[in-house]
């Protein structure tokens, strides 16, 4: 599992925690994917590390409690997506003719991750793609097949794409396949990798699979997928509490005419006082949501706090933030970590603090 990216589209959140461990419903992402992969027979996952590596050892440990047998493997320096896998060669059990099963680090999905491997097997495939399909598939890695379900090119973010396939962010390799990705040097599997394999002449297979797909990349994102798992519409093991409306975490206090819909989740130790309104959001462990304050589509980072009135709308605000009473933000609005907004310092902006 890649895990060690910069996460840059979701900052400043990502300058604290390293995406992949970003909460969404409540733990962090790659507790999500661990907890598919273990239900779909998946016994031992090695987690494949750069930036901020050292939490996801000091929260998961050796795995037991999450059901799996963990490893980890440190980058010295970013190795990119497939220098990271090379990385992890000699950790991984699999005999030369076996499938490994890789996954990016920030993607939800309701893959059939038994259902890949076997088509994996049975196709003879050196490498398998699970493709999705989206409206506009411009930000992504666009894959053409064959009638066959070949995979015939591999187009990293093209202005003008043949098709609605994109990489779904979840690869079957055979073993041999990896060992002979180059070592030492950053690799990109999607840019190096899967094009020189096509120019090779080695068979690529692609596994369509449409069913929940979402890349918790950006803020906007990285809201609807906690969402999505607090109201169900993608299942998860891992979600600490019952399906519904809200997930209200143990320690959080909630007054009891505040308003919490939308899927939206209150960490531990958060407040929301009388009168307020949260739709839709996420709230990470120990925010403060003022009296009469609104929170719809937005991240309020770790202790941040929103004073009494105040908007947020479509906003990121960083851990430790204090946003005073009169205020009002939306649109985008990404607001630094332990930053301080003064009363009435913005209203209807899309500015940056
Ligand atoms: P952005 O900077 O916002 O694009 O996010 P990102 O850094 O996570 O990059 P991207 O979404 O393209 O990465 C896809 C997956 O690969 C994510 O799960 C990343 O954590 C992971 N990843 C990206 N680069 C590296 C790397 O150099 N090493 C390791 N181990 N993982 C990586």
């Amino acid at each position: 599992m890649l895990v060690g990216g910069q996460g840059t589209r979701l900052r400043p959140l990502t300058m604290s925690a390293p995406k992949p461990m970003l909460p969404v419903a409540g733990v962090p992402v790659t507790a999500h994917m661990l907890a598919r992969a273990r239900d779909a027979g998946i016994d031992r996952v090695v987690l494949a590390t750069s930036y901020k590596a050292e939490v996801f050892e000091a929260y998961f440990g050796d795995g037991a409690a999450h059901g799996l047998e963990l490893a980890y493997v440190t980058e010295a320096e970013p190795m990119g997506t497939g220098g990271a896998i090379r990385n992890v060669a000699s950790y991984l059990r699999s005999g030369p003719d076996e499938p490994v099963v890789i996954f990016n680090g920030d993607i939800l999905s309701g893959l059939d991750i038994r259902a890949i491997v076997a088509r994996h097997t049975s196709s003879g495939a050196a490498v398998t793609l699970h493709l999705t399909e989206v409206a506009d598939p411009r930000a992504f890695g666009v894959v053409p097949t064959d009638p066959d379900g070949w995979v015939t090119a591999f187009l990293e973010k093209t202005p003008d794409p043949p098709t609605n396939l994109i990489n779904a962010g979840c690869y079957v390799f055979r073993r041999s396949v990896i060992d002979q990705i180059p070592a030492g040097r950053p690799v990109s599997v999607e840019r190096e990798t899967f094009p020189g394999l096509l120019a090779a002449g080695v068979r690529i297979a692609a596994y369509l699979d449409n069913s929940y797909w979402l890349d918790l990349g950006t803020p906007a994102a990285f809201v609807k997928g906690s969402r999505d798992l607090v109201t169900g519409l993608i299942a998860s093991s891992a979600l600490p509490g019952p399906v519904g409306e809200a997930l209200v975490l143990p320690g959080a206090s909630v007054a009891a005419d505040a308003k919490i819909s939308g899927g939206s989740t209150i960490g531990a130790g958060a407040i929301v006082a009388a009168g307020a309104e949260v739709d839709g959001a996420v709230l990470f462990d120990g925010a403060t949501i003022g009296a009469g304050a609104i929170v719809r589509d937005s991240v309020i980072g770790r202790d941040a706090v929103l004073g009494d009135g105040v908007v947020a709308d479509g906003v990121v605000i960083g851990d430790g933030a204090r946003i005073e009473p009169g205020n009002e933000l939306r649109s985008g609005l990404r607001v630094f970590p332990g930053a301080v907004l003064a009363a009435g310092a913005v209203r209807f902006s899309s500015d940056r603090s």
